[in-house]
């Protein structure tokens, strides 16, 4: 196995979560499902692992990445080319029949209306919707004796960045067909039972969804999430790296550099390993021991800046301003200690802050953004002798998070 920490990993590099693939695999027999959660967490690795079991249980599996995708088109354009090609693929005559139908479909995909975009109404008045092409994708699929599970990462990406924000007038709209098409026309089709979906994304669709009134669009798809390790899962990776790197790690340090992270997401444990041969490489026969504490430092200083950045500017990217300002604020007061910040004071904060608002106001408000910091992984609840406190779930995060807010 090797030390990646960044890009997905496959094969022998994806370690552990056996048993959260085998709850996906069976909640995919009756269900469509979103696996929503902060970058990093294994998202786009734990899919494709889920997709080489599927395929080896007979099922046929797509991916599409749609984060580039600047419109509906570009996704429908996406599709039919994985669709052709996996049926392509399999290279007998009905299946060869159903991707020529496909490639059929192309040219018409080049001239979809897409609502509220300007140009394209001028272009073909009697252009069809995008809809009515994608489904009869689907359809086609659909009506081979087969499984299908498609799986549509950076879904909320495309949703958000792109057609929301690049369509101010017409952008929510856009989503709501969108995610309504998905619902309604996909499931309503002709063995749409046959077609499964897997949606992830590291911005809240769900959010996203609440704030713009239309949760009701994804109510029919199941929300999965994916724990840290447990700390002997982490331990067993950081010997599987340190056999293969020839780091061998005491027990006592291993347990100090996971109480270390606190929050044992493999990316975290990758990255700290990462450190560690790093300092180990400028200071050769240094026993691996004496550069705990400087791994953990070096984890939550600047070099690591890029890993952490994101985690500010997604509060940006899925709420409103004043809203965003006030998440910072209570996770500003959350930094300041390990322990977090108790309750009442964040929510003291919070009222500082809404000077105009009822007392009854700023405790919804305070309620909603604890809900998503909590569904997001900024911070946990715990319960201390005097009440309950919130804290930071990745210790190197707060170190990171009151450093960069310190003047
Ligand atoms: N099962 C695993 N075994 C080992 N490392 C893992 C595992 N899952 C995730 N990682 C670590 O997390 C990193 C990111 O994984 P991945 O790209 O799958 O996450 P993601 O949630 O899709 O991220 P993003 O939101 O940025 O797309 C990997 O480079 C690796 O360091
Ligand atoms: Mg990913």
């Amino acid at each position: 196995m090797d030390n990646i920490a960044g890009p997905p990993v496959e094969g022998d590099n994806f370690f552990g979560r056996a048993a959260d693939i085998n709850t996906l695999r069976e909640l995919l027999e009756h269900h469509d499902l979103l696996l929503l959660g902060p970058r990093r967490i294994g998202k786009t690795s734990i899919a494709r692992a889920l997709m080489r079991a599927m395929r080896e249980a007979g099922w046929r599996v797509v991916e599409i990445n749609v984060a580039a995708c600047l419109d509906e088109r570009a996704f429908v354009e996406k599709l039919e080319a994985v669709l052709q090609q996996e049926t392509a693929s399999l290279g007998d005559k009905l299946w060869n029949s159903v991707s020529a139908s496909l490639s059929a479909i192309r040219a018409r995909i080049q001239t979809v209306r897409i609502p509220g975009m300007i140009g394209v109404e001028l272009r073909a008045a009697s252009a069809e919707d995008w809809t009515t092409v994608a489904s009869e994708l689907i359809a086609l699929i659909a009506r081979l004796d087969q499984r299908w599970l498609i799986y549509i990462d950076e879904l909320p990406i495309m949703l958000l960045t792109r057609i929301i924000r690049g369509d101010p007038a017409t952008g929510v709209e856009r989503v709501r067909r969108f995610l309504d098409w998905f619902r309604n026309d996909v499931r309503g089709l002709p063995g749409a039972a046959r077609v499964r979906w897997l949606i992830s994304g590291s911005i809240g669709l769900d959010t996203l969804v609440q704030q713009h009134a239309m949760a009701d669009t994804i109510n029919t798809l199941r929300q999965v999430t994916l724990p840290p390790f447990t700390e002997p899962e982490a331990t067993a990776m950081l010997d599987r790296l340190g056999a293969r790197y020839g780091l061998a790690l005491a027990p006592t340090d291993a347990a100090t550099l996971l109480a270390a992270i606190q929050w044992l997401q493999p990316y975290y444990v990758q990255l700290a390993f990462s450190e560690l041969r790093g300092l180990l490489a400028a200071r050769p026969g240094a026993a691996p021991d004496t550069l705990i504490d400087a791994t953990i430092e070096q984890v939550a200083q600047s070099s690591a800046d890029n890993d952490f950045h994101h985690w500010e500017k997604r509060l940006a990217e899925q709420l409103a301003p004043a809203t965003a300002g006030h998440a910072r604020a209570l996770l500003n007061q959350a930094a300041a200690t390990r322990d977090g910040a108790r309750a009442e004071l964040l929510l003291a904060t919070l009222a500082e802050r809404l000077p105009n608002a009822t007392a009854e106001d700023v405790k919804q408000i305070f309620v909603d953004l604890r809900d998503i910091l909590l569904r997001d992984g900024y911070w946990g609840a715990a319960e201390g002798a005097e009440g309950r406190r919130y804290r930071f779930l990745l210790e190197p995060l707060r170190r990171w998070w009151r450093r960069r807010n310190t003047l």
